[in-house]
């Protein structure tokens, strides 16, 4: 059974994994903790509670940190509509957050139950990066860190071309995050937005989905729809990338990766062109441990079917 603790920024694909995650007979929903990203955190809170509404589960939502450590330099409001989940006026009927700030939430879970639960962060890192200055022995109390980001080749998807948004979002969290892990010599399980792309859900799949017409397929659809359109305008075609749904499929079934590999992964913080870069020591030149296990490869008929389960 895993137990999961959701970081996320709600968010169309957030979404997406949160409906798988909460839809596997061998998971459970610990904790989601919002955080600042795609749009601002007030949006991302309510998302995440109705969210926690459609999936009818008693899960407990966190407001974490709102801004970039550092400097916030975009959202990606453009993708997933100015309020994150399509602009179709979606709100939270009864449920409010806990009072208890995501990091402060984290540390408390992590300590009280040291080794049970398995992180899945799939938006920036900046909860996370806290909530290890708080603890720094964080990464010793889980039993895995799942993480949606980086670009590890360097094909980004941001305005900094070779830097990922959940990475170049907070750049100051990220390689707190990583010096942390490799500190504490375990490895972040990390799906990148190559993997992404390579993992594309073709339209004939997406239309499969809609046709399920149950609730949540419906939600789902009205949910996605600019982000589709979207997708849409670039490609030529209907077709989806789900990000946080492929590292959320890692995280429910890790059996499911086919191909990956162990590197040294630091983030570039200073490049006038690269910051926010997952610089990977593919060569193994750099003389530090080894902080990844990069997925590169993951069977494509089962995770389309976990996305498709938690829509029915
Ligand atoms: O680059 C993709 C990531 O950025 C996903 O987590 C998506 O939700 C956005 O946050
Ligand atoms: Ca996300």
């Amino acid at each position: 059974m895993e137990k999961l603790i959701i970081d996320t920024d709600p968010g169309v694909d957030d979404a997406q994994a949160i409906l798988m995650a909460a839809a596997h007979p061998n998971a459970t929903i610990a904790a989601i903790l919002a955080v600042g990203g795609n749009v601002g955190l007030e949006h991302t809170l309510r998302n995440a509670l109705t969210l926690v509404e459609v999936v009818e589960q008693e899960i407990p939502v966190y407001a974490g940190c709102s801004k970039p450590l550092v400097i916030f330099q975009e959202d990606a409001a453009d993708v997933h509509g100015q309020d994150g989940l399509g602009d179709v006026g979606l709100a939270p009927q009864t449920r409010t957050a806990e009072s208890e700030h995501a990091a402060l939430a984290l540390v408390r879970m992590a300590n009280e139950s040291p080794g049970e639960y398995t992180l899945v962060a799939i938006g920036p890192l900046t909860n996370i990066a806290v909530a290890l200055t708080l603890d720094p022995t964080l990464p010793e109390k889980l039993k895995r860190f799942v993480v949606m980001g980086g670009a590890v080749t360097a094909h980004g998807n941001t305005s900094n071309v070779s830097a990922e948004f959940n990475i170049f979002y907070d750049p100051e969290a990220a390689h707190v995050v990583f010096e942390a892990w490799e500190a504490h010599g375990g490895l972040i399980e990390l799906v990148d937005w190559e993997a992404t792309i390579r993992h594309g859900i073709p339209g004939d799949v997406i239309e499969r989905w809609h046709a399920l017409d149950t609730p949540k397929s419906r939600f789902y659809q009205k949910m996605s729809a600019k982000t589709l359109e979207f997708i849409r305008n670039i490609m030529g075609r209907s077709m989806m990338f789900g990000a946080d749904p492929l590292a959320m499929a890692v995280a429910l079934e890790p059996d499911i990766v086919t191909k990956a590999e162990v590197r040294h992964v630091s983030v570039e913080l200073t490049g006038m062109y690269t910051r926010g870069q997952t610089t990977t020591d593919w060569n193994q030149r750099n003389g530090r441990t080894a902080n990844t296990n990069i997925i590169l490869e993951l069977d494509t008929d089962r995770f389309f079917s976990l996305m498709e389960q938690g829509l029915k």
